[in-house]
Parts: C-alpha cells; sequence; structure tokens
C-alpha cells in the first residue's frame, strides 16, 4: 500500500470497501473517476465536510497514486449490521435494471455493473454501502431543487425518485458485488 492510502485506509479500509455507516466502497472504481472525484474535493467543486480537508493536502502526484491504488483493488463487500429486507432488494433490483415510476430510467443505462469501466462518466455503483447511496440521491435531490438542470443528468434523474425508491435501489445495490 502507498504510505499516502494509510490515512485512507482508517475510514475506507484497506482495499477501499467503505463501511455500512456510509463510507463509500472506493476499491476497483476507475482510476480515472476516483481522481476526479479527489480533484473535485480539492478544488471545492464537491464539497464534503470529511473529504475536502483531506483532498486539501494532497498534490496531485498523490492523487494519481491514490486512484490507481484503490482502482486495482477488489475487496469484499463491506458487511452489513443487518441484511436489508429481501422485498426492498428485489425491488431495487427491478428499479435498477428496468427503472420506476415517473419514467425514471433504469440506473443502468448509464452506470456499467462492471467495476473498472474506465470510459465511462457514471461511475459503478455496485458494492456501494446503502447509507452512502442514500446520502448521494438525497444530495443530488437538494441540487435538483435549488434551480435548473441538465436534461439526462444525475441531478435530473435522482428529482423523480421517491423515498421508497432510494431506500429499494439502496437496499439492491449494497448486497450486489460489481461484476
Ligand atoms: C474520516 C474518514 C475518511 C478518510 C480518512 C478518507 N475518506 Fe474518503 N470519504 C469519506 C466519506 C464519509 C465520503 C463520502 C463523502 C461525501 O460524498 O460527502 C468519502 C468519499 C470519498 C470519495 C468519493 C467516492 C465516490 O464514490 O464518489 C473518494 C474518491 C475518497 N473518499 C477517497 C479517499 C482517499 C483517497 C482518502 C485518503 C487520502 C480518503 N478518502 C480518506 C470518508 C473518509
Ligand atoms: C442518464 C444517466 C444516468 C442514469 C439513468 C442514472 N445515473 Fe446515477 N449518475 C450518473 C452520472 C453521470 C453520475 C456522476 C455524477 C457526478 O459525479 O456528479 C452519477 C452518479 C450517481 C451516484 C453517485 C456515485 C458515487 O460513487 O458517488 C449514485 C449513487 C447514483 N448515480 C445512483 C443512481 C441510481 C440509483 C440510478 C437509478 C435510479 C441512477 N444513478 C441512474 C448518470 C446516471
Amino acid at each position: 500500500m502507498p504510505e499516502a492510502a494509510h490515512v485512507c485506509a482508517a475510514c475506507h479500509g484497506a482495499l477501499g470497501a467503505g463501511n455500512a455507516s456510509g463510507v463509500p466502497r472506493i476499491g476497483g472504481m476507475s482510476a480515472d473517476y476516483l481522481a476526479h472525484a479527489l480533484s473535485a474535493f480539492k478544488a471545492g467543486r464537491r464539497r464534503s465536510k470529511t473529504m475536502q480537508p483531506i483532498a486539501r493536502t494532497l498534490s496531485d502526484a498523490d492523487i494519481d497514486t491514490l486512484a490507481r491504488y484503490f482502482a486495482a483493488q477488489d475487496p469484499p463487500l463491506a458487511p452489513s449490521p443487518q441484511p436489508p429486507s429481501p422485498d426492498w432488494v428485489a425491488a431495487g433490483k427491478a428499479l435498477a435494471f428496468r427503472g420506476g415510476n415517473k419514467s425514471t430510467p433504469a440506473c443502468f443505462e448509464c452506470h456499467g455493473m462492471n467495476a473498472r469501466d474506465d470510459d465511462q462518466r457514471a461511475p459503478r455503483i455496485t458494492g456501494e454501502p446503502a447509507i452512502y447511496v442514500v446520502n448521494r440521491l438525497h444530495a443530488f435531490q437538494a441540487r435538483a431543487r435549488l434551480g435548473t438542470f441538465k436534461p439526462g443528468s444525475m441531478t435530473e434523474v435522482a428529482s423523480k425518485l421517491t423515498d421508497t425508491e432510494i431506500r429499494n435501489v439502496a437496499a439492491y445495490l449494497s448486497v450486489t458485488p460489481p461484476d
């Protein structure tokens, strides 16, 4: 593990599995996406009380090293203290593959199931802890309420989701390992 990754491991785990309290899974995501996310935290384009101060300490070379290290990992799913209801998981799977109410598109239309799909702008979301997915979708919804958003953006997709759909899709993703 590179020296700079020790601080990350304290929260994300040595292989980047994340944890059930809402730290995201970063192991096996594309290096491009990880570097992009870290640069956005560093520049303040993406807000996070936790990650902004950490990212500000990283040089561009650190970001490159960390992105490549975590992209190369394939951690097991983060253990969850309580497995989600099978009904939620089944409903979330249907949403992910086929879309939902109010013509919400299928998640996998944009998000590949594959962990290392470097060409995709939309990151891999399978294997993410449920609380992280819920928090991120709520943040996209908050952004949608602030004003206009691009058609086809994640902000628009999130603006159409109900709380029940969010709960269900988060449950499904949290128990589904990336291919
Ligand atoms: C104190 C705990 C903590 C530490 C230490 C930490 N992280 Fe995070 N990280 C988080 C949390 C919580 C989030 C979710 C933040 C959010 O979106 O608001 C996150 C988000 C991220 C994301 C965005 C993931 C995504 O799917 O968009 C990346 C990338 C990331 N961290 C990388 C790192 C790296 C690399 C390090 C080490 C330099 C690190 N983190 C250190 C807690 C931590
Ligand atoms: C039209 C394409 C599209 C569709 C459909 C879509 N997404 Fe996204 N999603 C994106 C893009 C692009 C991003 C990256 C946005 C960013 O980083 O600001 C994203 C980001 C996300 C994130 C944050 C990932 C991370 O690691 O932090 C989550 C969670 C997410 N989407 C969940 C979903 C769910 C659940 C669905 C299905 C209900 C869905 N998405 C459907 C395009 C899409």
